[in-house]
C-alpha cells in the first residue's frame, strides 16, 4: 500500500509557529513520526508540504492512479480552497483529513472544511498521533 501525506501552508514552520497550539516539534520530526509509522505498518509513504495552493492540487492530480490513500492537512487553505476539495474529488483517492489542533474548539472561521467535505474521516486534536490514527484508518479499510 502506497500512502501520501500532504502538509499545507506554515507546516513547515512547526516547533516555531505558535507552540502552544501546534506543540514544539518541527517539520523533520513529523515527517519522521509518519515515516516510522508506515515502516512500521510495511506502508510505503510519501510526505510532501507546501505554501501554495496550486501545488497542492498538482501534488493531488499526480497522485492518480499512482497511490492507495491520501492523509491531508490542507492547514490554512482546508477553511478557504474549493480547489483542493475538487482536487480531492477528481482523483477519488480515498483521503483522511488531520489537523494537529481541535479546529472546532478555535474560531468560528476555522469550523468549516472545504477539504474535508472530500474525506472519508478526519482526526482534529490529537498532535501527530492523528497522522497515525488517519494512517491506520486507510490501510485497515483501504488496505490489502
Ligand atoms: C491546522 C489548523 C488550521 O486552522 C490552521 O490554519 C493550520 C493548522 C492544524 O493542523 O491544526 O495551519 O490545520
Amino acid at each position: 500500500m502506497k500512502i501520501l501525506v500532504i502538509n499545507g501552508p506554515n507546516l513547515n514552520m512547526l516547533g516555531i509557529r505558535e507552540p502552544g497550539i501546534y506543540g514544539d516539534q518541527s517539520y523533520a520530526a513529523l515527517v519522521r513520526f509518519v515515516e516510522d509509522v508506515c515502516a512500521g505498518k510495511n506502508v510505503e509513504c510519501e510526505c510532501f508540504q507546501s505554501n501554495h495552493e496550486g501545488d497542492i492540487v498538482d501534488k493531488i492530480q499526480a497522485a492518480y492512479g499512482k497511490v492507495d490513500g491520501i492523509v491531508i492537512n490542507p492547514a490554512a487553505y482546508t477553511h478557504t480552497s474549493v480547489a483542493i476539495l475538487d482536487a480531492l474529488k477528481a482523483v477519488s483517492i480515498p483521503a483522511v483529513e488531520v489537523h494537529l489542533s481541535d479546529v472546532s474548539a478555535r474560531e468560528e472561521f476555522r469550523h468549516i472544511s472545504y477539504a474535508g467535505m472530500a474525506c472519508v474521516k478526519t482526526y482534529a486534536g490529537y498532535g501527530f498521533d492523528g497522522y497515525r490514527m488517519a494512517i491506520e484508518y486507510l490501510i485497515k479499510h483501504y488496505g490489502q
